[in-house]
């Protein structure tokens, strides 16, 4: 098995760049699929997920050709005049947000046949409005030996109202809704950064798109797409990440690439915690702090809130914080996991349903852990930058779903992280 062992007390400090959105440039290899011939995905992530869902693509019958520096790659995605429009669930299960091919197969092959993901170690995620949405569009969606099958061979815009402002069923309609007949509005739709990103694209392969950006969106569709060439947003999550990590430790970071407008509520916590947060304009932002920081609450919720992605980093800082934090989870209830794990390095977090209660500490201390879903891996990383002695995280593969050489990175700050294999984690 592999593990990270992290070596507590470093001062993270220096500079690391950002490079595209994992939960964009999912979404945006699935639009590729809306138009015939070539489309070239640039700034991408070197991490599994995107692995997989080239795979994906592949067994849809696209051909995808990848070239990079390893760090971020450049990926063109060949796409058949008549694509397949099963997508089995050997694939689907290793990552949920394949579900967002549903939308546009549906758009182009007016039939889908998508696996549902399945559990999830972050609580329960249903796709009532998904269906819902492609149903007011003329779909008749059922759901059969663990696929859902949704067919339309006349997807006509209709007027929707989401109940949540979900992010994968705003993805799904829109993709669904930019070949439709006629005009599809979204209301309550979702906005962050990623779906812009996503509607940006679209509007360069020749969709029509108003509200880009608001929780209305007006979408007409239109009779064709041609492919295009794109470049995925930055991904604030892993900026976010690296401004806690910088605060957890009292360090120093730059993060380049990053869009610090996309961080607002986060930067703002980290600045009242006591960081001086400063914006490079053209360049990202710097994080630094010399004092131990101070508490601040936190509660998720779509965005312009503070993403819940970020919530396992900020209570891993928070559980060294001066004060005490109350969190409020809104998404993912199950995401409070993590809490059982960190309270194993000494952390003091109880928690109560979407509640959870952090009193800082002056130090954790180190201790065998596991990564129950990518932001939790992160989380574990930072707590154990900030214990005594040393830290084994385990379950590294959830980390590589999101992060691109993290450890590399890491080391690169100054801290003490190795990924080695062990046959007696914790033993
Ligand atoms: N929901 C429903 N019904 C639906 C759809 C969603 O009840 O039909 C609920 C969910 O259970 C959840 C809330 O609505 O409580 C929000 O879910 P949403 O649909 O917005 O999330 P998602 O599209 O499944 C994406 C990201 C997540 C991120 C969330 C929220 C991808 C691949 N995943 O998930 O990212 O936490 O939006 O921002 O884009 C991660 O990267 O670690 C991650 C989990």
């Amino acid at each position: 098995m592999q593990v990270l062992r992290v070596a507590g007390g470093a001062r993270l400090a220096g500079s690391v760049e950002v490079v595209g959105a994992k939960n964009s440039v999912l979404k945006l290899m699935a639009a590729a699929l809306l138009a015939p011939g070539s489309t070239t995905l640039g700034n991408l992530p070197a991490i599994s997920d995107v692995a997989i869902m080239h795979q994906l693509l592949g067994r849809l019958g696209c051909e995808v050709n990848t070239s990079g520096t390893g760090a971020t790659d450049e990926v063109c995605i060949t796409v058949p005049d008549h694509p397949q429009w099963e997508a089995p669930y050997d694939l689907v299960r290793k990552i949920r947000g394949s579900i967002c091919v549903l939308g546009p197969l549906l758009a182009r092959t007016g039939k889908a046949k998508v696996a549902l993901p399945g559990g999830d170690a972050i609580g329960s995620r249903p796709l009532d409005m998904h269906f819902a949405g492609i149903e007011r569009m003329g779909a008749e969606v059922r759901v059969e030996h663990g696929y859902v099958v949704a067919e339309a061979p006349d997807l006509r815009g209709a007027s929707i109202w989401l109940d949540f402002p979900s992010v994968g069923a705003t993805e799904n309609i829109l993709t669904a809704a930019v070949l439709a007949k006629g005009t599809t509005v979204i209301d309550n739709a979702a906005r962050e950064p990623e779906i812009v990103d996503l509607c940006q694209m679209l509007v360069s392969m020749g969709a029509q798109i108003g509200g880009i950006g608001s929780s209305t969106l007006e979408i007409t569709g239109v009779d064709g797409l041609k492919p295009t060439t794109h470049r995925a947003v930055a991904d604030r999550i892993v900026a976010g990440t690296w401004a806690m990590a910088a605060v957890a430790t009292r360090g120093d970071i730059t993060v380049r690439g990053a869009h610090p407008e996309h961080l607002e509520i986060a930067l703002d916590k980290l600045a009242r915690a006591g960081a001086e947060v400063e914006a490079l304009p053209g360049v990202g932002f710097r994080v630094a702090i010399a004092e131990r920081p101070r508490s601040f609450d936190v509660v998720t919720l779509p965005y312009p809130g503070l993403a819940t992605d970020l919530q396992p980093q900020a209570i891993a800082l928070l559980s060294v914080a001066d004060g005490t934090a109350m969190i409020t989870e809104n998404l993912f209830e199950a995401r409070f996991m993590f809490c059982d794990e960190i309270a194993r390095m000494g952390a003091d977090v109880r928690t109560d349903g979407h509640h959870a209660v952090v009193r800082g500490r002056e130090q954790l201390s180190g201790a065998p852990v596991r990564a129950t879903d990518i932001r939790a891996g992160v989380g574990l990383v930072i707590a154990g930058l900030v214990a005594e002695g040393v830290t084994e995280v385990a379950e590294v593969h959830h980390i590589d779903r999101g992060y691109v050489r993290f450890e590399e990175q890491l080391r690169a700050l100054g801290a003490d992280v190795q990924r080695v294999e062990s046959d007696t984690f914790g033993g």
